[in-house]
């Protein structure tokens, strides 16, 4: 992960110029008059609508943004499997999640609304598609996941997707105590390409028993041999690291969140 100082800047410029938000009623004008198949369909969807608002609670418990959660196409990420790039994400926790995904400059989810905040309970999956040019990072917001100055205080899956240049990374620089997250490449022909996990390919603060760190990282356990090492980062025009072998099209990623 790179912290350029125009990145910084820009977060901080939106931090500061975010305009405080105000919570509106999501209350219904009630209608006495409510015939009982209306009553009927009403309960139905209350159930239906229970994981979405216990999403909703987790989201504004954080202080987080909702994310925009689009299924149509983007410039970013979208939920669905017809992009250039893919990731698969399985909960194997065994409590509930809720998957953050942002584009660049977008980690400060108090102020910028993420593209995706998905729930993915335990055991279930949720396939996020990207665009060529996509650069960010994914986290999971499990019950126990906190914020700190804004940002998911998480393990995070850092990305780039551009054609030969595609990166991506598992980065514990925010939480060196963050939750497991295991990325592997699936080839189209199924084979596996690079994995980042949480001990390979990953970036980790030079001091270990460092909480957290701004400044003071490296890339661990990532070289050529495991299919990972020098990569270049558009966004920055600077070397990034981590993973490589994927291009647009070729198999998808699958991540395991625990
Ligand atoms: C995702 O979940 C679906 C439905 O349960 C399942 O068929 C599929 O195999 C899962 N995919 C992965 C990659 O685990």
């Amino acid at each position: 992960m790179k912290y350029t100082s125009t990145t910084l800047l820009a977060a901080v410029a939106s931090v500061a110029s975010a305009a405080a938000t105000h919570r509106h009623g999501m209350g219904k004008v009630h209608n006495h008059a409510l015939r009982h198949a209306e009553v009927m369909h009403e309960a139905e969807h209350e159930k239906r609508g229970t994981l979405a608002s216990a999403v909703m609670s987790t989201i504004q418990g954080l202080g987080a943004k909702a994310g925009l959660n689009s299924y149509a196409q983007t410039s970013g990420a979208w939920i669905g499997s017809n992009g250039p790039y893919t990731n698969t994400f399985t909960n194997t926790a065994a409590d509930d999640l809720v998957l953050f995904c942002w584009g660049p400059a977008g980690s400060w989810v108090n102020a910028i609304a993420p593209l995706i905040s998905v729930p993915i309970p335990s055991g279930q999956n949720v396939t996020i598609s990207y665009a060529e040019g996509a650069s960010g990072a994914c986290a999971p917001v499990f019950g126990d996941t906190s914020m700190v100055n804004g940002q998911l205080h998480q393990t995070w899956l850092e990305y780039t997707f551009a054609g030969i240049y595609s990166t991506y990374d598992v980065s514990r620089e925010v939480n060196m105590a963050g939750r497991s997250i295991s990325t592997t490449h699936y080839k189209a022909d199924g084979s596996k390409g690079c994995t980042t996990d949480m001990n390979t390919c990953v970036f980790m603060c030079s001091d270990r028993s460092a909480p957290s760190c701004w400044f003071g990282y490296e890339l661990v356990n990532c070289g050529a041999s495991n299919g990972g090492g020098s990569g270049y980062d558009p966004k920055t025009g600077g070397a990034s690291g981590g993973c490589n072998g994927l291009t647009a099209g070729a198999g998808n990623l699958q991540t395991y969140l625990s």
